[in-house]
């Protein structure tokens, strides 16, 4: 049932609930078309409010019973409430009972089946159809929950916690169906509530904490995936002894299970003490999945992990608190990742991967129609607001504390935080304190409340940096001056604190050392700490005229104007100690000549001295693999896209293709040595310097096959066949076949048919030969076109469906989201195409047609004639009347 009107929630509106539900007994009969639910509830009072009706949650529910202490009661039915105005003041016994539809559920949000077994997902508030209840976050209750079903079709049976008891059920005419009984120990909210039924196998370890404690390690998948869950139990080891021995935070239960679901609407969920997974961020085997899913695995695999305690023990008080969680927990597996890679070199590309990420998803979020600040104001939809900002931005405010108050310091912030606030339902301004409080006197502690807008304002802070030598007096002033531009709702904002990491290089690349005007410590590296509007610092004894090397490691989420010249940019590419800002300057150096061609109309040319530079680091003796792979990649189109005021897609498009052209022609020998010198013999393991070495020979390999179509040559295509026929290992072989296909060779089509023959059974790679499809670059001139036809052919596709979000995403997202050429057409058929799949989806999966409606976030920024074919698109869905209020709002923000 949908509402015609969507109501707003606004943080400043919170109030504590009514009452309390302390303890919550389930009892489900599973059964794909009804299923039954009993709850029974211990409730009480909160005397702390004002006297009031108990209202609880419920949506596509068949209420059957509503008894109080045992007597029938009265109640109304309101919307999504069940209002039970006289509920006693005593505390009270309350039983429900209802039953719901899980095979008609195709919005995977409550219970559902996938596969023809039962999972659920309740973040955010999936409970509520599951049974009616407080479904709030700080609503905490210890759960009990009996599962009852068919032993053969569902032989295993699970819930969060422990096991209590299991076996054959003795009901009249129905001997086939058994039980299992599982308690929870620890008070949750119901988003953490989930349950597993189903056919399922599971890999098992035992592992031992450091204080001596045995526990129990599951991976449960269907069948035939067992072999591909020895990756993520290794992740999980992994994950284990990484926050036990960095924050102090053992597993807190004797089982931890984790289960792979092949329709789910995110990545994965960290039910207490069963993880739920999207397969595709969960299965992996060397002849399937890349050296990208393997490391996107490991880091999700940790993701909800850490949250066993970065969300789990200590929760959200309400949605609004949401980066609480989720910015701190993408911090926790940002530097688990980290850690995990080992070489300081390795440790750079993976920061830089979190940027470029941040760059590509959370900058564009930020300038356009859904910018929100980390902690929101309000919503109507809150499944919206799992954004790149409470995740990405949110991690990066989670990294500014530990900049502030030191590595040290951090973890004694963590300490504190979890002294205070174990058990508890808390806010952002809880963990600001803990880690304030935990630090006094630190650049944090004495700015805390000017440091906390960044939980307030939307938008990326933009940071101006001039500096001035004055070779008589050997001062280096550097001026930093910040401006955030107005998002909507927010015109005026106040000046942000912004970690600035800098130090600075000689003309020679020699390191200068710094001394602040006034201090004693003379340091290679430093961080400043811009609070005002402006700011200016004299830096003395520096005796040549220095490149500035600013906002080192990325040290604030903001868009730098270093006002750096290409000279300057090359010395610091050539000899920054600090590899991120190495790569920035590459990155830099590209941008500029990409902007230039667009902005000025002109064909792009690439110049010997960028060339040049580019080839130093191909050919460095000394850089990783893996450095040169991510530096010699030119920055992405929305990126681009970010730099511009009125953005034309096909401009941008254009000048990046003939960039990728002439780099292949220009470095043609040198991209031939760096395929050969990159070859590796030996097995298949995921590490970060043979998946380095593989990504610099899937790029050399690209661009000698994308040579090959300037120069006629076959012998590229020939081997780029021949290494996709005989590749060991799925890297290789899609890096192989993505060459042909972006170069659109003649071998494209039969090493797609190939490829599809080879893997047709297996869902997740038939995904990557989807996206590998809808994301493929169309060509300038008379090929043009090609991708956008063949995505709407492949729409005919007997593997293609809409249901699975997986494959909704591999085709249709591609090309919406990650091809802006092929999509963004001066005939506006892509705008079309966009419109028919978010209505069609709507009427699926509002949470999957919200996120592809998203892609219209920017339409205003677009040239003519984009904008206004954009804007007719989104009218034409905003007409559709009984939106859900997912894409209502996605909708409404657009066009307000
Ligand atoms: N908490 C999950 C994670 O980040 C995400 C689940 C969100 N689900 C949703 N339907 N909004 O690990
Ligand atoms: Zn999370």
């Amino acid at each position: 049932m949908r509402e015609g009107t969507a109501t707003l929630i606004r943080r400043e509106d919170y109030q504590a609930p009514a009452f309390w539900i302390r303890t919550v007994d389930l009892t489900f009969d599973l059964d794909p078309a009804k299923t039954l639910v009993t709850a029974r509830m211990q409730v009480e009072r909160n005397t702390a409010v004002a006297h009031s009706a108990l209202r609880l949650h419920g949506e596509e529910l068949n209420l059957l019973r509503v008894l109080i202490n045992g007597e029938s009661v009265s109640f109304r039915q309101e919307g999504h409430e069940l209002i039970i105005d006289n509920a006693p003041d005593a505390d009270f016994a309350l039983e429900l009972r209802n039953t719901c539809a899980p095979e008609k559920n195709t919005t995977l949000s409550g219970l559902y089946t996938s596969g023809g077994s039962f999972f659920t997902q309740c973040e955010a508030e999936g409970f509520r159809r599951i049974t009616y209840f407080l479904d709030r976050p700080d609503v905490m209750a210890i759960y009990t929950v009996t599962l009852r079903a068919d032993k053969s079709k569902y032989p295993v049976l699970l819930s969060n916690g422990n096991l209590l008891e299991s076996g054959d059920l003795e009901e009249a005419g129905n001997k086939a169906r058994h039980f299992a009984k599982w308690h929870d120990p620890f008070p949750k909210p119901s988003y953490l509530f989930a349950l597993v039924a189903g056919d399922l196998v599971a890999r098992e370890q035992r592992v031992k904490t450091r204080a001596g404690k045995e526990h129990l390690l599951q991976v449960y998948v269907r069948r035939g995936d067992l072999e591909k869950t020895e990756h993520a139990m290794n992740s999980l080891i992994a994950s284990m002894v990484w926050d036990e021995a960095r924050f102090k935070l053992p597993l807190d239960l004797d089982r931890f299970m984790v289960v792979g679901v092949s329709d789910f609407n995110m990545g994965a969920m960290e039910n207490k003490g069963l993880n739920i997974f999207n397969t595709s961020a969960l299965l992996a085997s060397p002849a399937t999945a890349t050296d990208q899913d393997f490391s996107r695995i490991e880091s999700i695999v940790a993701h909800e992990y850490f949250h066993n305690w970065t969300g789990n023990r200590v929760t959200c008080r309400d949605w609004f608190q949401l980066s609480l969680k989720e910015g701190l927990t993408v911090f926790r597996d940002q530097e688990f990742s980290m850690d995990m890679a080992g070489s300081p070199s390795a440790r750079a590309v993976c920061r830089i991967a979190d940027v470029r990420q941040l760059r590509a998803a959370q900058f564009p979020e930020d300038s356009g129609a859904m910018a929100h600040p980390v902690r929101p104001d309000s919503y109507s939809e809150i499944n919206n607001f799992y954004t790149a900002t409470v995740y990405d931005k949110g991690s990066e405010v989670v990294r500014m504390y530990q900049t502030l108050v030191g590595r040290a310091g951090f973890e004694k912030g963590m300490s504190l935080y979890f002294e205070r606030h174990d058990g508890q339902a808390v806010t952002c301004d809880d963990f600001a304190q803990a880690i304030a409080d935990a630090n006094p006197g630190s650049a944090l502690s004495v700015r805390l409340d000017a440091f906390k807008r960044w939980y307030s304002q939307a938008g990326t802070p933009r940071v101006q940096a001039r500096g001035v030598y004055d070779a008589a007096a050997q001062t280096y002033t550097l001026t930093l001056t910040q401006h955030n531009p107005a998002t909507p709702g927010q015109d005026q904002k106040l000046p942000q604190v912004i970690p600035v990491a800098l130090g600075l290089l000689s003309q020679e690349g020699q390191v200068l050392p710094l001394q602040l005007q006034g201090a004693t410590e003379v340091l290679n590296e430093q961080v400043l700490v811009l609070e005002e509007a402006q700011q200016s610092y004299v830096f003395i004894h520096v005796t040549s005229e220095p490149v500035p090397s600013l906002l080192r490691g990325f040290s604030a989420p903001v868009v730098l104007d270093d006002g750096l010249s290409d000279a300057q940019l090359l010395v610091l590419l050539q000899h920054d100690v600090d590899a991120f800002n190495r790569w920035e300057a590459g990155q830099r150096l590209a941008l500029n000549r990409i902007l230039g061609a667009v902005r000025s109309g002109t064909p792009l040319q690439l110049d010997a001295a960028y060339l040049d530079a580019v080839r130093k680091v191909l050919r460095h003796p000394e850089l990783d693999a893996a450095f040169k792979e991510i530096t010699l990649t030119l920055p992405g189109e929305t990126y681009i896209a970010e730099q511009l005021d009125v953005v034309d897609p096909q401009a941008i498009h254009a000048a990046v293709e003939a960039a990728q052209v002439q780099m292949a022609a220009a470095l043609r020998d040198d991209w031939t040595a760096a395929f050969e010198a990159n070859q590796i013999k030996t097995g298949y393991t995921p590490d970060p310097v043979s998946s380095g070495r593989r990504a610099l020979a899937n790029l050399a390999l690209a661009m000698l096959v994308l040579d090959a179509r300037s120069t006629g040559d076959t012998v590229w295509p020939g081997r780029a066949y021949q290494r996709f026929k005989d590749a060991g290992n799925m890297t290789e072989r899609l890096g192989a076949l993505s060459a042909l296909v972006a170069a659109h060779a003649d071998l494209a089509e039969p090493a797609l048919a190939r490829f599809h023959e080879l893997f047709k059974d297996d869902a997740l790679v038939i995904d990557k030969w989807f996206a590998l499809q809808g994301r493929t670059p169309e060509l300038a001139g008379e090929k043009s076109g090609r991708t956008f036809a063949r995505v709407r052919q492949l729409m005919q596709h007997p593997d293609f469906t809409l249901k699975n979000p997986n494959r909704a995403r591999s085709l249709i997202f591609s090309l919406c989201m990650f091809n802006p050429a092929a999509f963004h057409r001066a005939d506006a058929a892509g705008y079309v195409f966009w419109a028919e799949q978010v209505l069609a989806l709507d009427a699926i999966n509002p949470q999957v047609a919200s996120r592809l409606a998203r892609v219209m976030d920017r339409w205003n920024v677009l040239a003519e004639p984009y904008r206004s074919a954009a804007l007719l698109a989104i009218r034409r869905v905003s007409a559709k009347p009984d939106l859900s209020p997912d894409v209502r709002e996605i909708i409404s923000r657009a066009l307000a």
